[in-house]
């Protein structure tokens, strides 16, 4: 995807907007900023206004542009089903997830493992509820549900896409210099967080998810979770009850997705 560093600023605000950010809130404003680029069907406003809302605000709660130049208004959103499965989410709440998408049908075609792709699918969709610190509140809301290597993954992708790690197959994004500059440092509790995940046995498991995350911003990939949905049975430990319901620690995370609109 070709990223406009003017677009993207603008969004921000100002150079003095971007300057006063550290290095991890640069790298996710620019990754929600991509993917948005990427959900949205129609291109961006030449010069958009900077964003009202604080930067980590899940998706669900800010408000989109339906077409050019048209007035923001928050996403409609369909009732869900009373026992709600995690494809209930995707297509209901997730929609229409492109960047998981691909890089989970990178995952697929490089034939990765099921862990890895079914990490890949689940990596970046709790920006939908919260986007600060997407890696940690990621792994938590699947935790209960997924192995624990898969969650280990989502954990620890946040602070692995800084580091390049050539021989898997991952450079540091070119587009981080270009965008940032390169005296780029990311902050102390991701250097440590990178330092635990290097030397720890799932280090590759957490690897590859960064690998995929790439390679998964093409705007003219058609991608479907038809392929998905046989890894997600046999992997995706479905609540009977309904995710939400199911009286588990995190139930509450997927019920704030089911009712955004609930004030309290
Ligand atoms: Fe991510
Ligand atoms: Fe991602």
């Amino acid at each position: 995807m070709e990223v406009d560093r003017r677009a993207f600023l603008a969004t921000l605000g100002s150079v003095a907007a971007l300057e006063s950010m550290d290095s991890e809130a640069k790298a996710e404003a620019l990754e929600h900023y991509m993917m948005q680029q990427l959900d949205s069907t129609v291109p961006a406003a030449p010069t958009p206004a900077p964003d009202p809302w604080r930067r980590g605000t899940g998706g669900l709660f800010i408000p989109r542009r339906a077409e050019a130049n048209a007035e923001r208004r928050l996403p409609e959103l369909a009732p869900m089903p009373e026992k709600p499965t995690l494809v209930d989410f995707y297509n209901l709440r997730f929609a229409p997830a492109n960047h998981v998408l691909q890089s989970a049908t990178r995952a697929l075609k490089t034939g990765m493992s099921e862990e890895i792709i079914l990490g890949c699918l689940l990596h970046d969709v709790v920006l939908n509820l919260i986007k600060v610190d997407h890696g940690w509140w990621g792994a938590q809301m699947v935790e209960p549900y997924v192995s624990e290597k898969v969650s280990w993954a989502i954990r620890y992708h946040q602070a692995l896409r800084f580091y390049p790690d050539p021989a898997a197959g991952y450079e540091y994004p070119e587009l981080y210099n270009r965008i940032f500059g390169k005296d780029y440092v990311p902050q102390p509790h991701i250097k440590q967080a990178y330092d635990y995940a290097r030397n720890h046995k799932w280090y590759m498991e957490a690897r590859l998810i960064t690998v995929n995350d790439l390679y998964a911003f093409d705007p003219k990939a058609v991608v479907s979770l038809e392929p998905f949905i046989d890894i997600i049975g046999r992997n995706f430990k479905q609540p009977k009850e309904g995710l939400g319901f199911d009286g588990s620690p995190v139930a509450h995370m997927w019920r704030t997705m089911i009712y955004p609109n609930n004030p309290l």
